[in-house]
């Protein structure tokens, strides 16, 4: 099939690549012409595990191509999906629609046939029905269908969750639509759950999911604090509960809140949806002000590590809202540093992949270090803020030696809290 892509970002980018690896003939397209020279020159503009190796085979082989020009690449597709962004308006923090708009309005006057209009990113219930609007007044004699195909990939696992999701969710009001859909994942074989609903229905079941999900980590952060107070272990607890089938073991990890740039924003968006409805969402509400104060809890805890001693440094490791991408967009340890920053402490931060992202957000308020080690000499506190899997092999022998203050804070539990106390740390882990 031919496919055309807008938006060549963290849900674009790895669709277009998936597809292609399904032997569809793919075009993405973005305005962005820096980027479209980088990814034409073979140059990946976004890590993401295995993607790199899909995007120079798929290209290799000329079943992947990029455009800046919205008539190449939209006059020969079959499907066009949207994937640019919907990111909060700064004032209602309802999603801002006007990516989601210009790219309609720009498509529809190249529409030279029957042409499925698929929106990827995550747009507000209705948003099928401005679309159909937008393309109809434009082009009035474009034949067209638009579709809700809602993504669920997750940042850093994108390429795993293209070829690996739980379910297809499809929102069509024609048949002619949902056998295109059915076409489009045909390499599949029928495997994953393919559900079939309204396109109002979709959209919803994009936001309902994700803020159920932004809740269960709310829920989970709030019960490790109780376990704090009860000494307990919260994941003796998330285990024992995650036993039950119908809670499931899946985001019951606490940390120091949940970020990035679905999360956040969608639960923002739902509680705007839910006041235009007249429907009272107290739940989503409630995870929204609880993880905001989350993080102003755990910027809390590192400056009570410091504030009886003079120019304490800080060190921060871990930048990334979480663990396999180098974003940082709504990350809780960018905003728990500004936090520090704010309050004019020295901080010394070091994340794998993440320091340029982070960089264009704090600028130079930071010292950016090469390595975890780098960062924690003569820190008075060390305070680990996304979930690296290489911060769990540190030498804790030899972070005791490098420290002047022996203290850790340990948002993400990624240390050994015996070993730590056994070598003297003053250690605070989340919820154990
Ligand atoms: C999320 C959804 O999982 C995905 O289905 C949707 O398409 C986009 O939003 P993503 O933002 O990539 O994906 O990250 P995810 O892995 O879900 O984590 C989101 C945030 O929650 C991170 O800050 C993470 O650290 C935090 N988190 C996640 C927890 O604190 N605890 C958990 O148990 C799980």
């Amino acid at each position: 099939m031919n496919v055309a892509i807008i938006g060549t970002g963290y849900v674009g980018l790895p669709t277009g690549v998936g597809l292609a690896e399904l032997g569809h003939q793919v075009v993405c397209i973005d305005r962005e012409q820096s980027k479209i020279d980088a990814l034409q020159a073979g140059k990946i503009t976004l890590y993401e595990d295995g993607l790199e190796e899909l995007f120079r085979k798929n290209t290799k082989e000329k079943r992947l191509h990029f455009t800046t020009s919205m008539k190449d690449g939209i006059s020969n597709a079959e499907l066009v999906i949207i994937a640019v962004g919907t990111p909060p308006h700064p004032i209602t923090k309802e999603a801002d629609m006007k990516y989601i708009h210009a790219a309609a309005t720009e498509l529809a006057e190249h529409l030279t046939r029957y042409t499925i209009i698929a929106t990827k990113s995550t747009v507000p219930v209705g948003t099928g029905d401005d679309i159909e609007i937008l393309i109809a007044k434009k082009n009035p004699q474009a034949e067209f269908d638009v579709v809700s195909l809602p993504e669920f990939l997750r940042e850093g696992y994108a390429v795993h969750d293209f070829f690996n999701p739980d379910r297809i969710i499809v929102g069509a009001n024609s048949d002619k639509a949902k056998e295109k859909i059915k076409e489009l994942y045909k390499a599949f074989d029928n495997e994953i759950p393919m559900l079939f609903v309204s396109r109002r229905s979709s959209e919803t079941i994009k936001y309902a999911s994700n803020a159920f999900l932004a809740m269960k980590i709310h829920y989970i952060n709030e019960m490790a604090n109780f376990c704090e107070k009860a000494d307990a272990n919260i994941y003796e607890v998330a285990q024992g509960m995650g036993l039950d089938s119908r809670i499931g073991p899946k985001f019951l990890t606490p940390g120091p809140g949940y970020g990035g740039s679905c999360f956040p924003k969608d639960t923002l968006a739902m509680a705007y949806m839910a006041r235009q409805n007249d429907v009272e969402m107290s739940l989503i509400t409630a995870t929204i002000k609880g993880n905001d104060n989350r993080k102003k809890e755990m910027a809390e805890r590192i400056v009570n590590a410091v504030k009886y001693i003079d120019n304490p440094k800080i060190a921060v490791l871990g930048l990334a809202f979480k663990n396999g991408t180098d974003d940082c967009r709504e990350s809780p340890a960018i905003e728990i540093v500004s936090e520090l920053v704010n309050r004019k402490y020295s901080v010394f931060a070091y994340d794998p992949k993440a320091m340029k992202n982070a960089e264009t957000l704090i600028g130079s308020k930071i010292t950016y270090c090469q390595s975890a080690y780098e960062a924690v000499e003569n820190a008075d506190v060390l305070a680990i803020l996304t979930e690296w899997e290489e911060f769990k092999k540190l030498d804790l022998n030899k972070i005791a030696s490098l420290m002047k203050n022996k203290t850790i804070i340990d948002c993400r539990n990624m240390l050994d809290k015996q070993k730590a106390l056994s070598l003297d740390f003053n250690y605070q882990g989340i919820g154990i």
